[in-house]
């Protein structure tokens, strides 16, 4: 039995679809000592995350907000600055982490009209425009859209949601979660007409857990500073401030932000558009890796349109009787392989492998081969040459 806290010889590969591994880079970076807070290296190091993020997301529109918070912290400021207690939001269904999302709503006293989730599909813009069309009242202030459900493994078109929004005529702002996708998938935030991004630092963007930010374009702004709603941290009208004290409602997460720092240098180094080439080249070869595994007739994608499969994170379906927790353990203790359970609807129903943030080959390689074996030791029909379609597909075959 191996100790939790004993060594583990070489690398552990982390595949969970976040946290993600942190490049050597962030983390020699975030070895720093604090700073005093008039230190100028402080505002220097905030103000580079703020153009680095903006640039990001494609955005010169918007205001960017950072929060010492994770992703459900940055869906409060989202909830708390968009819409008073009892005023609506619509929720469209991609899975967990859109209900997560409807429910912190919920629980914050604003209503959510909800369109129906559809297990492996992506978001339904019709429905979506439905149901907009359907408030007459004008009751829905905002679309608060999961851009990749990191639970399903399925990224919805924010295109066609702005479109459908559009077309419905209704003035509700349009809100992307873009926690799981952005720095993995192309998001482009003014182009796409997205009001405000929300994300988080613990996955594409290869930093630690720890910081949340917002991207906040005019007119959400205005109507933040209408909302009467109480609020203090969460606060973008209190935020909006030179002061990096007041930007942050108190001492900057310095160290993380030294981080984030170094991690938007490595992905402006790589350049954009190749990271998001590697991100569909990583994440084909895990998908052929499944193609090959289904044919054991125990597995399979729960993302069932390809087009739609995400290139953050694959979920693999289990059988009846196939023992997730046991398979992890399996994978994680004994092939030095984490990776994800199911979530939500999805528990002991399907793992997932994460393949974003700081990812090659021989990563990805190492992982599905450790998955593989984990299968097979758990006795799980695999078919054969999972591991070999995986090498094909990275070969370029
Ligand atoms: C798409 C998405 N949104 C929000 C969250 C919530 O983030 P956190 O766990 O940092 O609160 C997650 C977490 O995995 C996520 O995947």
């Amino acid at each position: 039995m191996t100790h939790p806290t004993s060594r583990i010889p070489g690398r552990r590969l982390l595949h969970s679809p976040g946290p993600t591994p942190l490049p050597d880079a962030v983390l020699h970076a975030m070895s720093a000592q604090p700073m005093d807070l008039a230190d100028p290296r402080v505002d220097a190091n905030i103000a580079a995350c703020e153009t680095g993020l903006k640039r990001l997301l494609q955005t010169d529109a918007s205001d960017v907000f950072i929060y010492a918070a994770n992703g459900h912290g940055v869906w409060e400021a989202v909830i708390a600055n968009l819409t008073d207690t009892g005023e609506s939001v619509l929720v469209p269904g991609t899975g967990h982490f859109s209900e997560s999302w409807a429910v912190q709503a919920e629980a914050l006293g604003r209503p959510v009209v909800r369109t129906p989730w559809r297990e492996g599909f992506a978001i339904d813009a019709a429905a979506v425009e439905q149901a907009l069309r359907d408030d007459k009242a004008r009751a829905i202030k905002a679309v608060f859209a999961v851009h990749t459900d990191t639970a399903s493994g399925v990224t919805s078109d924010i295109g066609a949601l702005r479109r459908a929004i559009d077309a419905s005529g209704h003035p509700a702002l349009l809100v992307a979660d873009v926690v799981a996708s952005l720095g993995a998938a192309p998001f482009a935030m003014d182009a796409l007409g997205v009001d405000v991004a929300v994300g988080a630092s613990q996955k594409g963007l290869m930093c630690p857990p720890g910081v949340g930010f917002v991207a906040v374009n005019g007119p959400a702004f205005a109507v933040a500073e209408r909302n009467p709603s109480p609020r203090f941290y969460w606060d973008w009208v209190r935020r909006r401030n030179d002061l990096s004290y007041r930007k942050f409602c108190g001492t900057p997460p310095q160290n993380l932000l030294l981080g984030m720092e170094a991690a938007l240098g490595l992905i402006f180094g790589e350049g954009v558009d190749a990271v998001w080439q590697r991100h569909t080249q990583l994440a084909r070869a895990v998908q052929a890796a499944v193609e090959g595994w289904r044919e054991g007739g125990a597995l399979g994608f729960f993302a069932q349109d390809p087009a739609s499969r995400s290139v953050s994170v694959t979920t693999v379906t289990v059988a009846e009787g196939v023992d997730v927790d046991a398979l992890r353990t399996v994978a994680r203790e004994r092939f030095q392989v984490a990776i994800a359970g199911g979530l939500g609807p999805l528990t002991g129903r399907a793992f997932r492998i994460g393949h974003l943030g700081d990812c090659n080959p021989a990563m990805i390689l190492g992982a599905i081969a450790g998955v593989e074996a984990a299968l097979v030791a758990q006795g799980v029909p695999v078919g054969s040459g999972g591991t070999q379609r995986a090498v094909m597909s990275l070969a370029g075959h």
